[in-house]
């Protein structure tokens, strides 16, 4: 049997099969239309724990506080928690490079930087992670939050990742992860199949982008395959730390 084309290749959309081709539409679709409520619906989704988990990623990336220049892209930044935070967080010279896929995503990010009066350090640029537009060895850090698991190819996002670093770099991701301590797995499964995709039709008017997110958790890797993922594509010393119980898992690993 000849194998399938790539392109009429099946991979998960959530629970569902599509064809590898037509994910990434579908998931810019699902951004598209939750743009303006995103912020809101994130704090009301995580009860507000998705800011500490990002307080929890600068504290780890400690960017320098003093004048030392230092560059960070952060992929799939969305509408800037992660580069804003770095901002604030980081001296006159660190500067940031938030890239995302989404126009709409990009553009709530765009006025949130410029109402932080950040828009001389953070610069946006449209991009995928999969093929990101920025030349080899350019970025001190790298970190998505919340985003790889949107990705169909993550073998390439990573590839990527070690591409634009510059040889001693750090990679940071933030991503929903696997719960590892019992009740609290279950509570986690109700939230999440029956909380969260009603709170998303009565806050935004429509469950299924919800239950989209929701699905696309379950059908990442755990923190050990993801780990060993990190390490395929060359990078050095991959660890996690569970945030919440194994909610959410920060990796961390270098390019050297
Ligand atoms: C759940 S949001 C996370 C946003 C932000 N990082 C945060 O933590 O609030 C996921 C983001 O990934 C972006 N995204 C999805 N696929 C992408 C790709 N292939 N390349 C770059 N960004 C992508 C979406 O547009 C969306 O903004």
């Amino acid at each position: 049997m000849p194998k399938p084309l790539d392109d009429a290749a099946q991979t998960s959309f959530g629970y569902r099969q599509v064809p590898q081709a037509a994910r990434q539409n579908l998931v810019n679709r699902v951004f598209a239309g939750v743009a303006e409520r995103y912020d809101l619906m994130n704090d009301l989704m995580s009860g507000g724990l998705h800011r500490l988990w990002k307080d929890d990623l600068i504290a780890l990336l400690n960017p320098p506080r003093g004048d030392r220049p230092f560059r960070l892209v952060d992929v799939a930044g969305g509408t800037g928690d992660v580069a804003i935070r770095y901002a604030r967080a980081s001296g006159p010279n660190a500067t940031a490079v938030l890239c995302d896929i989404s126009p709409e995503m990009i553009d709530v990010g765009r006025r949130r930087v410029h109402a932080a009066g950040l828009d001389p350090r953070i610069t946006v640029a449209q991009g995928n992670a999969e093929a990101l537009p920025f030349p080899d060895k350019s970025f001190d850090a790298y970190t998505i939050a919340f985003g790889i698991r949107n990705v169909t190819h993550i073998d390439k996002a990573l590839a990527e990742a070690f591409r634009v670093l510059k040889t001693g770099g750090r990679f940071l991701c933030l991503e929903f992860a696997h719960v590892e301590v019992p009740i609290l797995d279950r509570l986690y499964d109700f939230h999440s199949f029956e909380v969260i995709p009603r709170l998303g039709a009565l806050a935004a008017g429509d469950a299924e982008p919800y239950r989209y997110l929701v699905e696309s958790i379950r059908k990442f890797p755990d923190q050990k395959r993801f780990a060993k993922m990190i390490e395929t594509a060359g990078f050095a010393r991959p660890t996690w730390r569970n945030l919440t119980g194994g909610i959410a898992a920060i990796h961390s690993a270098w390019k050297i």
